[in-house]
């Protein structure tokens, strides 16, 4: 299964607090970007690199840049919004473009309600971000969409997945990959992630 967990304790810290129904918005908010910088670390370990030397006060070191244009971070509407500050803090010049999608509340199929990505996605590396990889229909759809934007390198960043989403991805798009917290059990009969955290839009806005 193409799906890379950050086994890391901080994150695994962090990520069962958020769990916790206890957690109020705020806190939810704070985590959320805490645990997405750990996870975007692991994202961002394959961009490419230019060299460039600098002088220091002290002599010429050689190092290296990221290469422009810099990485876009496409959040899926709502809860994706949730994972942008944390990806902008580890790249500051990444551009951000927005997919508004909702899950129809009978079939449960995304429904895309809003688009705006950048002209040149086409030449910068594109992370879709949501935390939660349910069934996979959203992640599908907003991975469809940025390719047909342009878009030819893709990673998913995610925080919580599950088995029927983790495979339906893999199926379509089989050279994106998929990168989270944790892989849970499965879908319930609702089609939400179980454990999970329950509705991530609504615990990060308050609108439980
Ligand atoms: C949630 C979540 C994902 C989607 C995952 O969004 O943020 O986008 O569900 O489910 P899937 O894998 O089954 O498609 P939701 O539709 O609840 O919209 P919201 O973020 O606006 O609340
Ligand atoms: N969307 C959520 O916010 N949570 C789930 O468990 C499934 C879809």
């Amino acid at each position: 299964m193409h799906f890379q967990r950050v086994d890391h304790p901080v994150v695994q810290h962090k990520l069962t607090l958020l769990r916790d129904q206890r957690t109020r918005p705020k806190d939810f908010r704070d985590l959320l970007t805490e645990i997405t910088m750990l996870l975007g670390y692991a994202a961002t370990s394959g961009l490419p690199l230019r060299p460039l030397s600098v002088q220091t006060p002290v002599g010429i070191a050689e190092g290296a840049l990221l290469v422009d244009p810099q990485p876009a971070i496409v959040p899926v509407l709502r809860a994706g919004l949730g994972m942008v500050e944390g990806m902008l803090r580890i790249l500051p010049a990444a551009t951000v473009g927005h997919i508004g999608l909702y899950r129809d509340p009978k079939t449960h199929a995304p429904v895309e309600y809003y688009q705006n990505l950048p002209p040149d996605i086409d030449r910068r590396h594109v992370f879709v971000v949501d935390p939660m990889l349910a069934t996979g229909g959203s992640a599908a759809a907003a991975i469809s969409i940025v390719r047909s934007a342009g878009a030819r390198s893709v990673t998913l960043l995610c925080l919580v997945a599950a088995p029927e989403g983790v495979r339906v991805v893999d199926e379509q798009y089989p050279d994106v990959p998929i990168i989270g917290a944790a892989l849970d059990e499965r879908l319930n009969e609702h089609d939400y992630i179980v454990p999970g955290l329950g509705d991530a839009g609504d615990r990060l806005y308050g609108t439980l």
